[in-house]
């Protein structure tokens, strides 16, 4: 695979503008990037990806300047969000500007924004001068890529270039706020906390929603291993003795620093497969900070294991 992973901005660009695919690192996952004005070239994300074509993807764009550009309403409350929190692991669902490919939005009259953390994906963005359309760079329903190989090792040959940006700093998806009702609304929690979003908007948190948000499914996000959640050491190994006693297993510990542990969530989920574990059984983080995007992931990685009811 040598020669399809590298640090140069210029040639990751060049792909681009041909109508290719890139692995593209941002703070949060990679991204499976294509221009966003290219209807060809974002179609090859869904047949990559093997995502149903009306999930929609979140175009990056390389600042709030353009962020406005492809929206049709960037209303008061996406300013307050966007001009504090960007650059960084937060996504606007804004009206879409008349611009928006429906390939993007799935059809639909808004689209998501957002100005990645990473300065070579803002390298990239400003350079082609358009945003990019990217999902994280992992087969639809799998464990997101936190590192350049982990997108080989998901997509292989399929993906044209993938730009190194060493590993993801956060580790976990961008938080999605809904910014088209009155009362905004946190359609997947992420990266960027519900009390830092609180600190400037009056929102709704429920996390209810009926859009398609394809991390709003139960089950994704989920290795081959079955996932089981306890809230604390001696229920984890409870877990382990009753219903994991058939195979292998492992405890993960999320409780100690979620931080820290967000970074390597996908890692670690990742490393379960590699060493063929039957089981891994996840103490969960408090419900703070970003330990409810954590608990978040864990929920639906853990849909289809036999305590799946928690
Ligand atoms: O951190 C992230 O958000 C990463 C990096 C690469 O930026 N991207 C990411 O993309 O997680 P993806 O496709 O795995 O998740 C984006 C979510 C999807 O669940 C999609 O349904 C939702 O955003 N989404 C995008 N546009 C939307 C819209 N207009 N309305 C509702 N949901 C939308
Ligand atoms: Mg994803």
């Amino acid at each position: 695979m040598t020669g399809r992973i590298g640090t140069n901005v210029e040639r990751a660009v060049e792909i681009l503008r041909n109508g290719g695919v890139i692995g593209l690192p941002t703070e949060t996952v990679y991204g499976l990037a294509a221009d966003a004005a290219q209807a060809a070239a974002v179609d090859k994300i869904f047949r990559i990806k093997g995502r149903p074509t009306h999930h929609p993807l979140i175009a990056h764009v390389d600042s709030i300047e353009m962020a406005r550009q492809w929206s049709s309403d960037f209303n008061e409350t996406a300013e307050m969000l966007g001009s504090t929190l960007w650059p960084g692991p937060l996504s606007l669902i804004v009206r879409k500007a008349t611009r928006v490919l429906p390939q993007i939005n799935g059809g639909m009259d808004t689209i998501a924004l957002r100005v990645p953390g990473h300065q070579m994906a803002i390298a990239v963005i400003s350079t082609l001068g358009s945003a990019v359309a990217a999902p994280s760079a992992n087969k639809f329903g799998r464990v997101s890529p936190t590192s350049a190989q982990h997108v080989i090792d998901d997509l292989g040959a399929a993906v044209d270039y993938v730009l190194d940006g060493g590993p993801c700093r956060i580790g976990i998806e961008s938080t999605i706020v809904d910014c088209t009702s009155v009362q905004p609304v946190i359609v997947r929690p992420g990266g960027v906390s519900l009390q830092d979003i609180e600190k400037i908007i009056d929102v709704d948190d429920r996390n209810k929603t009926s859009m398609r948000v394809s991390g709003n499914l139960p089950a994704h996000y989920a290795p081959d291993c079955l996932v089981h959640l306890a809230d604390d050491a001696t229920q984890a190994f409870a877990i382990q003795a009753q219903k994991c006693s058939a195979g292998t297993s492992r405890i993960l510990d999320a409780s100690a620093d979620s931080v820290i542990f967000a970074v390597e969530l996908y890692s670690l989920l990742r490393q379960c497969d590699i060493d063929r574990l039957d089981h891994v059984i996840v103490i969960q983080p408090a419900q703070t900070g970003i330990g409810l995007a954590i608990r978040d992931r864990l929920r639906k990685a853990s849909h289809g294991s036999i305590d799946q009811s928690r």
